[in-house]
């Protein structure tokens, strides 16, 4: 049966793979002569949360948010654009410490982002970041009132064409004084964005600033923090307004619609998420809220109070640019990269499609032992890179006597830019093999 597991732009609960595993690793990724493991030309020593493989390791400096016309850095200019008078940050190190990316932002201990199942971890002190949010309070110790924030983020997922365990998001945040004068600047800054609006092709669907299930928090005043979520929300909807306005035709009779949907994040309250109709479908781009008063506290920011919001760019590149497949992303191939220019939002011409590859797996799992699927796709991206389109669990069964669980799992191969002969598909996937009995002690059928 499922579980609820968290969405990647959001944390939001959704349905999606297997248990987690929040204590040590159920299994050793790196082999027990190695102590040390470098990440971004730095040594950490290795323990048992160690779970992040070559395959990461290798893109965490390349930061395509920051390449000359690739689509995400595209992306990132027009979002920037849109805040001008913002600090704009995008060249922060992924590596951060647990209590950065969880516990200055209030996550509880229990959270389940917090798993080794789901983040990738350098070992018990260091990890990748899963989320932007990471530099909030950094951002605001350097006395920062307005700011966006671009970075690649990590996290640990399933493999398929819409979900890469690597993704990029811009954090975004404003706060203003409490005294008179703030509540001036964010009355006088609403009147203008509700203008803005006013004008524009857009159906809003809302739902209110406030709400005893989203509440505002008890060291605000109710005023001020029903006057931030109404800036946060205008502000948002001028930035959606320009980033699907400069792709698609919106008009009087297709007007751009967009919906607000109550959420729940640990550092923020009230919380939303966004949704954007787009090409037929309703997409989910962004969470957001009024920012905890802890977090600034821990920040050392007094008498202030503001929003923040956390969007994921591949998602909205995706739809924007016609781009099929997350991997694209990550391609060097100049049949891909030729196609975009700084700036630019051009729709992505295919230059091929080749064939898929589909290898079946199955095993008897070690008894006592709980393969996440999670463990099952790193291994395989480990083991395969990007030439894995897709891992799907096709058979999962317990032995009625035995008791022994038995897995079976499809791998879609099919690489982007050439077409695999089978000679080289047979000899990853008995590597794959080979790397399951070694690192799970499974037994092949
Ligand atoms: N960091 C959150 C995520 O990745 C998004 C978010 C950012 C929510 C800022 C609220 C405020 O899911």
């Amino acid at each position: 049966m499922s579980r609820a597991v968290f969405c990647r732009v959001s944390w939001a609960p959704c349905l999606r793979l297997g248990p987690r595993i929040f204590s040590a690793r159920i299994s050793s990724i790196v082999p027990p002569s190695k102590t040390h493991i470098e990440v971004l030309g730095q040594q950490f020593p290795v323990d048992d949360y160690t779970n992040i493989t070559p395959a990461i390791t290798s893109k965490t400096a390349l930061k395509l948010h920051l390449q000359p016309s690739h689509p995400l850095s595209t992306l990132r200019g027009l979002i920037e654009s849109a805040y001008p008078d913002f600090t704009h940050a995008s060249s922060m190190s992924p590596l951060v410490t647990p209590f950065k990316n969880f516990d200055e932002l209030s996550f509880p201990a229990d959270h389940p982002g917090r798993a080794v199942t789901d983040s990738y971890y350098v070992n018990r002190n260091m990890m990748l970041r899963t989320h932007t949010s990471a530099h909030e309070v950094e951002m605001f110790k350097k006395g920062e009132t307005k700011w966006l924030l671009t970075a690649d983020v990590y996290r640990r997922d399933e493999i398929d064409a819409s979900h890469y365990p690597i993704f990029h998001q811009v954090e975004g945040a404003r706060i203003f004084d409490t005294d008179a004068n703030g509540l001036k600047e964010v009355e006088e800054d609403n009147a203008r964005l509700s203008s803005l609006l006013a004008q524009a092709n857009i159906i809003i669907e809302d739902i209110p600033h406030i709400s005893p299930t989203n509440p505002v928090q008890h060291d605000h005043d109710p005023v001020f923090s029903e006057l931030v979520a109404k800036n946060l929300k205008l502000s948002l909807n001028n930035l959606i307004l320009k980033v699907f306005g400069a792709a698609s035709n919106i008009s009087k009779e297709q007007p751009l619609r967009v919906r607000w949907i109550e959420a729940y994040f640990p550092f923020t309250s009230p919380s939303f998420e966004v949704e954007v109709f787009f090409q037929g479908k309703w997409l989910e781009i962004l969470g957001c809220g009024v920012i905890r008063q802890a977090t600034l506290d821990t920040a050392g920011v007094q008498n202030k109070i503001g929003w923040a919001f956390g969007l994921g760019l591949e998602r909205i590149a995706m739809v924007l640019f016609s781009i099929p497949d997350i991997r694209l992303f990550w391609s060097q191939d100049p049949r891909f990269l030729s196609q975009f220019e700084d700036g630019k939002i051009n729709v992505f011409q295919p230059y091929s499609k080749y064939p898929s590859c589909f290898k079946d797996v199955s095993f008897w799992v070690p008894k006592d032992f709980e393969l996440h699927e999670n463990d099952f796709c790193d291994l395989v991206r480990d083991t395969a890179g990007d030439l894995v389109e897709d891992v799907k669990r096709i058979d999962h069964f317990v032995h009625p006597k035995t008791n022994r669980t038995s897995l079976c799992y499809r791998v879609n191969y099919r690489s982007m830019d050439r077409s695999l002969s089978n000679e080289e598909i047979n000899h990853v996937q008995s590597q794959v093999i080979s790397r399951l009995k070694e690192q799970f002690g499974v037994e092949i059928r």
